[in-house]
Formats: structure tokens, sequence, C-alpha cells
């Protein structure tokens, strides 16, 4: 076996409810390119290697073998049910059966409740796995306050049986945000949302931070191997840029290693993936050792450049003029 970091030794971000969890976690989501194999594989090798935070979702279709992964290291004695962390998402077709989407994830994940429970997207808006950039669901609709609270709600009702611990939200913009925190009884502990050097959204993170609300980056390395459909000719790829191979060089790493870095000293949760050993070993370390000095922070907050890479235009309804509508850029939710 290969290197392993002490899961002491990760240091810990505080949520709003006092509790700590490790400042970073891996990601599972294949991009359509790595099997429920690979990732299961990669779960299995993170955990012993010192990984307790994992990111797992419904709709990424690996989390009946994640489950035997967690099962395997429950019953092996590697660690215990409350030393992991363990996320997953409702699917956008599952808003109006959040306990069964809950239930069934819970008995994939055989972890009898999930720490962080997240709406996926903030609309039911539901499309075919792998489908191509211009499919179009003639089901899809504009955001609403209504739906999103009654997808809400259930989450609490999870709450108050035990299901799950805490309740996340994903891909919001601060329009949305000011529309349904006022409505909710239990507010959310994080927010999902896109984030990595040339996508820093810091009016959206600092809202959130103004609220009690932990961001949690995913994308971090600016996700390579990202689906096809997410990839357009005009996205930036992050860890190319010559400031990102600059730094990185200083410190003897991978660039991807500054990514995180960043992340972390920022003040958010990265959540990468890898299903190299050599790599999601390195992810974890990196956070123990040789942080980024202030004018390399400096130095990463003038790549923002607007790369955003999920445009999500598979989400979008008809009338909707293009991706940008998904992301109510006007400082107004878009409801046409
Ligand atoms: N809430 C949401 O809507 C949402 C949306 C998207 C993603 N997510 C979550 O965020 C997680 C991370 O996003 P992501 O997987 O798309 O992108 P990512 O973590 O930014 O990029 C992953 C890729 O980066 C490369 N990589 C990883 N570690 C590396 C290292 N140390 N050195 C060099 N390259 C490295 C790997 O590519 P190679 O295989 O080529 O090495 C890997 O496939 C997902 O798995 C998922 O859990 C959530």
């Amino acid at each position: 076996m290969g290197t392993c970091i002490n899961p002491a030794d990760v240091p810990k971000v505080k949520f709003y409810t006092g509790e700590e969890v490790p400042c970073v976690g891996m990601g599972t989501f294949g991009s359509d390119r790595f099997t429920a194999e690979q990732v299961s594989a990669a779960v299995a090798g993170a955990i012993r290697c010192g990984y307790r935070m994992f990111d797992c979702a419904a709709c990424y279709g690996n989390e009946d073998q994640i489950g035997e992964v967690f099962k395997a290291a429950f019953d092996e004695g590697v660690v215990e049910r409350k030393d992991l962390y363990i996320m997953t998402k409702v699917w956008n077709d599952m808003h109006d059966r959040v306990e069964e989407s809950c239930r069934k994830s819970i008995a994939d994940l055989q972890c009898e409740y999930i720490d962080l429970f997240f709406i996926h997207w903030p609309f039911p808006n539901y499309h075919a796995p792998g489908c191509d950039v211009d499919s179009r669901n003639p089901d899809s609709k504009p955001f609403s306050v209504e739906e999103f609270m009654s997808t809400y709600r259930q989450c609490e009702e999870l709450v108050e049986k035990g299901l799950i611990r805490h309740i996340g939200i994903s891909n919001m913009t601060i329009p949305k945000l000011e529309a349904v925190l006022p409505e909710m009884k239990i507010m959310p502990v994080a927010c999902e949302l896109e984030l990595h050097v040339c996508f820093q959204q810091q009016e959206l993170f600092d809202y959130l931070v103004a609220h009690n609300i932990q961001p949690i980056g995913f994308m971090p390395l600016g996700s390579p191997q990202r689906p096809e459909r997410d990839m357009c000719p005009e996205d930036v790829a992050d860890l190319q840029t010559p400031e990102m191979k600059e730094i990185a060089q200083a410190h003897g790493v991978h660039p991807a290693t500054i990514a995180l870095k960043w992340a972390h000293q920022r003040g958010q949760i990265p959540i990468p993936f890898s299903v190299h050993e050599a790599e999601y070993v390195s992810n974890l370390k990196c956070m123990t050792e040789d942080p980024l000095t202030d004018e390399e922070m400096a130095k990463i907050a003038t790549l923002e450049r607007n790369n955003r890479l999920v445009k999500g235009q598979v989400f979008l309804w008809e009338g909707a003029k293009d991706w940008h509508d998904l992301w109510d850029e006007d400082g107004v939710i878009v409801t046409l």
C-alpha cells in the first residue's frame, strides 16, 4: 500500500452548526469516462490513504458499487460509519420523491444515514444520462420558488426523520438564494458550486460566507476529463496558465496541487476527483504541507476569466434564450 495521511493531520473546516469536517473531499463523478468499478476502487484506495469525505450523487450511477466499498471498510474495521462524511444528492427527476431517492442512496451506499444531502440542481429539469448538449426535455421549466421549496421541505423532513444530518444546495445563484433562504426552517450548511482558479465566483462565494453557508467547490482542477458535452472551444485550461505553471514550478509540484492549496486557503472545500492513486494521495497530502504565500494567493486571484465549464444547456426550457438564462446574470431570476 502507498502513502497514508493521518486524517487527524488534515485541516478541518467548521460549519455554522459547530461541526468540523475535512478541508478536502473526494469527488466520485466518472464524467462518462471512468467506470463505476474504477471509481469505487479509487474510493477504496482513498479511504485507506486517509480521505474521510466523499461527494456522491444518485445520478453518477455508481452508488451501489461505492456502497460495497463502504461496507467492506466498515466490516474490516478500517473505519467506522461515524468516521466518514458521506454526501449525496437528489437528481432532478426525483424532486417530488425526495425520501424515496434518499432511501435508495442510503441503501446503495450501505451507510445508514447521509451526512449532507444536496438538491443537485434547483429545478426538476431532467436530461437522460450521457445526452448530447443540444438535447432538450419539453417538460423543462424555469426556476420556481414554490417548486424548489416543496423539494427543500422534503429535505427538512428527512432531517427530522434522522435519514440525513444536514441539507445542502447546489448550482444556485444569489437571486435564487435571496428568494428561498427566508422560506427555510433549517438552513443549509453548504452549497456546491463550480469553483476553480479561472472561475472564482467571488460575489456568490462572499454571499455564501456572509450567510454561514460553506462553499464546496466542484471541478477544482478545471475538470480536464469533463464530459464532451461540457467542452467548448472558448474554455480556458486553468492548470495550463503560465501563472499556475510558474507557481507549481517554484514549489516543485503539479499545478493541480497549487489549485487545491489555493482553494483551501481561500476558504472553500475542494472535492477533486481522480482514479489514479498517486493523484488522489497527492490531493489529500498537499493540504498538510507547504502553504502558498500571500503573494501567490494574490497572483492566483488575478486569474479569474469567468470560465464557467458546466453551462447547463441540457436543462434549458422552451423559450429560454441560451445557457446564460440559468445563471441569473442580470441579478434577477430568469423566468421566461
Ligand atoms: N454539484 C454538482 O453539480 C457537481 C458538478 C460537477 C462535479 N461535481 C463533483 O465535483 C467532483 C470533481 O469535479 P470533476 O471530477 O469534474 O473535476 P476535477 O476534480 O476538477 O478534475 C478531475 C480530473 O483532474 C485530474 N487530476 C486529479 N488530480 C490530479 C493531480 N493531482 N494531478 C494532475 N491531474 C489531476 C484527473 O484527470 P486525469 O485522469 O487525466 O489525470 C481527473 O480526472 C466530481 O467528481 C463530483 O463529485 C459536482
